[in-house]
């Protein structure tokens, strides 16, 4: 079915005539990748609308993990009561778990084995006749290479980063975005009281739309994402420029994955059983010494770091996450698999899990929001501010 279907589709309120096929008895659900608000809202849904459905839902714990050791156990309606305000997933999670690259202790060092076969095993053990997948890239990643191999897979799209292409906007995000603008808030009032510079660094990993939507929000002075790299000495222009007119505190939030002109991202680990191996992290305390230097002003440097994947989520998390949680069953229901629901202006509709996959999506440089911003004298540190 077409985007624009499936869209109608949901419109029309369909759902609550569905009905699976008599072979249609039993899936399976589970969240992989980082946590994020928003995820009990999505089991929720794909739970009580297969169960309208004669479905029977089956929870694997702790993303793929639970798929290679067999960790899948009946997940009842009543199991998902009282689970729509709560952040995280009742399921468990990990980002370290790919079936095809999975690592084994061998003696002094990790060796990675494909052992997708186990997967297979227990799909077949545990009657799974199809898979919801909740996850970001990495996890969708996977799972598009199972539905390669013949596995029925339907993606559920999942990050406070909100850095997926075939999405307009992933749940998980909102609820970041809104624990990030309160935190700049709260700075707010220490940075006015003592004159001081505060740099406040969030998430995002490559992409800054949390910097940017909450900088936005929460009214900073100067706002630095990894799409435009910035430069110290701009960055201490505006500090310097708005001391000249009297305003003796300024609020810099910086992405995660920000970085200097010609210079390079800051890596705080590296995870080698990770998807992506790189933990950025830690560019706010390197800035803020920076600033400080440059601009004699006091600069103290705060880092959100998983705050902002924590907490209830909200209205809008949970509304879209239930949106797309009965999307899926209905997908799964009419066999649309290899897809992943999501979110295309106002509709949920469906995109391939290869389109899905295939390009983050960053912030446009030359975008409205950015625009915006620099028109009411934002600086992202670069030679346009
Ligand atoms: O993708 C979500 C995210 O929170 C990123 O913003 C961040 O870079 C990364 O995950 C942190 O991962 P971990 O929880 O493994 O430290």
């Amino acid at each position: 079915m077409s985007k624009e279907g499936v869209g109608q589709a949901n419109r029309r309120g369909e759902s609550s005539k569905l009905k699976a096929s008599a072979e249609l008895k039993r899936i399976g659900v589970l969240t992989g990748g980082g946590d994020a608000p928003g995820l009990n809202a999505v089991i929720r849904a794909v739970v009580k609308s297969a169960a309208r459905a004669g479905i029977e839902v089956m929870g694997v714990k702790d993303g793929y993990a639970g798929l290679i050791h067999g960790l899948i156990t009946p997940l009842e309606p009543k199991a998902v009561s009282g689970i729509l305000p709560r952040g995280g997933t009742i399921l468990g999670t990990s980002n370290r778990d790919n079936p095809f690259r999975y690592p084994i202790q061998q003696a002094d060092q990790v060796e990675f084995r494909d052992v997708s076969g186990r997967v297979f095993e227990n799909v077949k053990k545990h009657g799974l006749q199809a898979l919801v997948v909740i996850g970001g890239d990495g996890s969708l990643t996977i799972a598009n290479q199972f539905w390669k191999l013949g596995l029925p897979v339907v993606g559920v799209p999942k990050t406070i980063d909100n850095d997926l292409s075939a999405t307009d906007q992933t749940f998980g995000f909102d609820t970041a975005l809104e624990t990030a603008t309160q935190a700049l808030d709260k700075l707010h009032t220490t940075a006015e009281s003592h004159h001081r510079v505060m740099v406040m660094e969030v998430m995002g990993r490559y992409a800054g739309w949390i910097a940017l939507e909450a900088g936005l929000a929460g009214g900073a002075h100067v706002i630095l994402i990894p799409e435009i790299p910035f430069t110290v000495e701009k960055v201490a222009e505006k500090v310097k420029e708005r001391r000249d007119q009297g305003k003796r505190f300024t609020m810099v939030v910086v992405a995660e994955g920000a970085y200097p002109k010609g210079g390079e991202m800051v890596v705080q680990r590296r995870v080698e059983k990770s998807h992506d191996p790189i933990r950025l992290g830690g560019i706010a305390n390197v800035l803020g010494g920076q600033i400080e230097q440059i601009t004699g002003v006091e600069t103290r440097a705060t880092v959100l770091g998983h705050l902002q994947r924590g907490g209830s989520p909200t209205p809008f998390d949970r509304i879209l996450g239930t949106r797309l949680g009965v999307a899926a069953v209905e997908a799964v229901v009419r066999g649309d698999f290899g897809q992943m629901v999501g979110l295309r202006g106002i509709d949920v509709g469906m995109v391939t899990l290869d389109e899905a996959i295939g390009q983050l999506k960053k912030v446009d440089p030359d975008g409205e929001l950015v625009r915006v911003a620099r028109a009411i004298g934002t600086s992202f540190g670069d030679e346009l501010s």
